[in-house]
């Protein structure tokens, strides 16, 4: 019997206004480091994966309603296969936070994540197709796939439907999406399929080696500083 899948697409608040990725102007990572921040104190509480779920999925909406804050480095593609770099792990493992990059023409295997996951759509749009078990062991496609563009959500987990192929639906440009799942990914036995039932269990990599530095507050702080004290006069005697 086929597993019920279900999809969610959450809509960034249309009051956002979405700002283009600029090259001349350093990223916003105020956004993802807001981004981090509430995702974890929502975490600290120990919701129900519906909560995570609906919760998450408003915080990234947020995050991904503007295109000003992902640098340049964790936004390229590879002319041969997507890629996947990381942008935050929580110390405790229990989130991470990827950009999935894709050239044109690039698709994903059929693939679960064995956690919950949330894909928000930065630029571009994709293809996101849930596949569902028959009772011979075999993996169909179920319904037509979802397209997402930029500024949606879309949620997976093995509750509401874990396992899915996605492609990037743009023919000619890259698309991005900011992928947060509720464990480091990069350290979850997974499985990528063929529609034969075959399974191959696989853990994936990252892209990257160094992480973009969300911490650093200081020109914020020191506008603050200046702000804050008085100006004194020059007199001549
Ligand atoms: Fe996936």
């Amino acid at each position: 019997m086929a597993a019920a899948l279900s999809a969610t697409v959450y809509i960034a608040d249309s009051s956002f206004i979405r700002l283009k990725h600029c090259m001349n102007t350093p990223p916003n990572l105020a956004r993802l480091r807001d981004f981090v921040q509430a995702l974890a104190a929502l975490l600290e509480h120990q919701p129900a994966e519906p909560d995570i779920i609906a919760q998450g999925s408003a915080l990234l909406a947020r995050l991904v309603a503007h295109d000003d804050w992902l640098p340049d480095a964790y936004s390229q593609p590879n002319p041969q296969h997507y890629q996947q770099y990381l942008l935050h792990a929580d110390a405790l493992e229990r989130f991470s936070v990827v950009s999935f990059v894709w050239g044109p023409g690039q698709f994903t295997p059929i693939h679960n994540h064995t956690v919950w996951g949330l894909i928000g759509v930065l630029r571009g749009a994709e293809l996101e197709q849930p596949f569902a078990r028959t009772a011979d062991g075999r993996w169909l496609a179920q319904g037509a796939p979802h397209r997402l563009l930029a500024g949606q959500v879309h949620a997976v987990s093995p509750t509401v439907g874990d396992v899915h192929r996605v492609s990037n639906a743009m023919e000619r440009d890259a698309s991005i999406s900011i992928h947060v799942y509720g464990a480091n990914i990069g350290a979850v036995q997974r499985s990528v399929f063929l529609e034969d039932g075959t399974r191959k269990p696989f853990v994936s990599g990252y892209s990257n080696t160094s992480l973009p530095n969300l911490w650093d507050r200081s020109a914020e702080l020191n506008a603050q500083l200046k702000a804050a004290t008085p100006t004194t006069p020059t007199t001549r005697p």
